[in-house]
């Protein structure tokens, strides 16, 4: 019979074993490849000493191949919870040093039990991916794993924050539950995510990629949008997750955290009464304005390579925390496109879901023309940003600083579909189209009649910009509830959003809405 001594010395022995996962050399590998292990990893990314381990004596039960004789504690991904700036989170790390991080029907049976944990308290789950996929030895246990876990994903939506980090391979139908998740971070050089690798691509439609191409950070940040930030390295990335968290509430039934903030509530910035030329067709960068309006200037932006037209991401106005919707005229003119009404109506429910305030600043010309965007969908596409802003019931405020031009005035968050307060600069242009492109057709013939056409269409233009481009008409008929000068939108904003605090909006009961998809 063993002794209490004897027992705990077992249990420390235990214990030092499962912090080495696969052991020294793969670690040292890991290391090689410029990777950090998963424990590593948890230390970077929860505050220091709150990781509280769960199932770190979990194996797998698979007996063919060999597996009966190669047991790991743990089974290759580490699990538990801990706190980042004193918050709960749930986190699972894939340990790339055990079985190549794949995923075992036990090791899957651990993800499942954190997310079960984090929906029952009510806080938010971190993935940390690295895993060859499959555990191959243990076939169809482990795609049923994949989908257990796909299951809570979908039902943990919108109701605790969840955030994939990518540190290396994320392959094959494994992809899917990042794609679920919130926010997809990837590291650069040492990440990617494809649903069939660069061999299976060759095989069957002779493309020749290489792995980072084919699904790195660059591509799924710039050219896919699968992913919403790209870092450097994991530090960084780490980084990201607790930034994104700190705007979050832990879930759909809490707010955001609020912040002290030193940066006054009442102050005006001069600086953006001149930030619109005085030429419509001039760009300026929105980046100076949401710069100019938010606390202490900070902007952190989401999906910035990707749909560049759109700009998202969260501030904080008096410290409380905001979703930023803006077009961006210095791309495609601000234009809405098919990938910027994706980008947008996706952030549009994130922050809906977990109830951060939308505020939207308007400078849209409309939807960008050609066949391309036709025939790609942009009216189902477009559809996306007009139905998650009608079905927004979190504090809407809208500010149009220039052109807010036919549909695309109704879908950025206009008073019509529930914008709380909407406000215009005097610089804004309200119409259904630009005076150019209205005079020529509704005074075609009287542009052709005229001695000197050309002379006539610049009058006309004139006349038709005195009368509509501009945001009294719509501030006449109370779609705009104020106009203001640029200097006071800091202000303003953060007087509605006090306004707001408290406001209680709801929607039909029903199963579901048929958002198109
Ligand atoms: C079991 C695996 C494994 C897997 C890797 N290993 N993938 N073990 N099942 N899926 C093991 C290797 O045997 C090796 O063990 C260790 O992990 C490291 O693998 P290496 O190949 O040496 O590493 P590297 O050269 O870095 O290559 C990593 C890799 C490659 C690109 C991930 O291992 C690979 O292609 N693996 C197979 C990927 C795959 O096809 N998975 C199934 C996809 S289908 P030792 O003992 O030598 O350390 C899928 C479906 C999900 O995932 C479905 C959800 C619905």
């Amino acid at each position: 019979m063993a002794t209490s001594d004897e027992r705990l010395e077992q249990l420390e022995r235990m214990r030092s074993e499962a912090l080495l996962g696969g052991g020294p050399v793969r670690i040292e590998r890991q290391h090689t490849f410029g990777k950090l292990t998963a424990r590593e990893r948890l230390d970077l990314l929860l505050d220091p000493g709150s990781f509280v381990e769960l199932d770190a004596f979990v194996m797998h039960r698979a007996t063919g191949f060999d597996m009966d004789r190669q047991h790991v504690l743990g089974d290759g991904v580490v699990t538990g919870h801990g706190t980042i700036d004193g918050r709960l989170v749930f986190v699972f790390s894939q340990d790339f040093t055990v079985f190549g991080g794949s995923l075992s029907e036990a090791y899957a049976e651990k993800i499942c039990k954190i997310m079960d944990l984090a929906m029952k308290v009510g806080a938010p789950v971190v993935g940390l991916n690295d895993s060859g996929g499959a555990r191959i030895q243990e076939g169809v246990a482990s795609l049923g794993g994949y989908a257990d876990i796909f299951l809570r994903n979908v039902l943990a939506s919108g109701v605790v924050p969840q955030v994939s980090v990518i540190m290396g391979p994320c392959a094959g139908g494994a992809v899917y539950s990042p794609a679920m998740t919130d926010f997809t971070i990837m590291v650069q050089g040492t990440s990617y995510m494809f649903v069939t690798g660069p061999n299976v691509v060759k095989t069957v439609t002779h493309e020749e990629v290489d792995s980072e191409y084919l699904g790195g950070a660059a591509t799924h940040t710039t050219i896919s949008g699968v992913a919403h930030l790209a870092a450097a390295d994991e530090a960084t990335a780490m980084d990201h997750v607790r930034r994104i968290l700190g705007h979050l509430p832990q879930n759909n039934l809490g707010e955001p955290p609020r912040l002290v903030s030193t940066d006054p509530p009442d102050r005006r910035d001069v600086e953006l009464d001149h930030v619109v030329p005085d030429d419509p067709q001039k760009p300026y960068d929105m980046h100076e304005v949401i710069r100019h309006v938010a606390d202490d200037g900070d902007f952190l932006e989401i999906q910035p390579g990707w749909a560049p037209n759109i700009l998202i991401g969260f501030s904080r106005l008096a410290g409380r925390s905001v979703g930023i919707v803006a077009q961006q005229p210095a791309f495609l003119a601000g234009a809405l496109d098919i990938d910027a009404s994706i980008k947008a109506a996706r952030f549009v429910r994130t922050c809906d879901c977990f109830n951060v305030p939308l505020v939207t600043f308007v400078d849209v010309p409309g939807f960008l023309p050609g066949v391309g965007q036709e025939h790609g969908g942009i009216i189902k596409h477009g559809a996306k940003l007009l139905y998650a802003y009608c079905e927004a019931t979190v504090p809407k405020l809208t500010v149009i600083t220039r052109k807010a031009y036919g549909g695309a005035y109704d879908v950025m968050s206009s008073k019509h579909i529930r914008g709380d307060m909407n406000f215009a600069w005097p610089t804004a242009e309200i119409a259904v189209m630009g005076a150019a492109g209205a005079v020529n057709i509704i005074f075609k013939d009287q542009i052709a009649r005229a001695t000197d056409p050309a002379a006539e269409q610049r009058r006309l233009v004139a006349e038709y910009e005195a009368e509509f481009n501009n945001p009294y008409v719509a501030a006449a008929r109370g779609y705009i509830d104020d106009v203001i000068a640029p200097s006071e939108t800091r202000p303003r904003l953060i007087r509605a959003l006090e306004m707001l605090a408290d406001k209680r909006d709801t929607n039909p009961r029903k199963k579901h809405g048929n958002i198109p998809l």
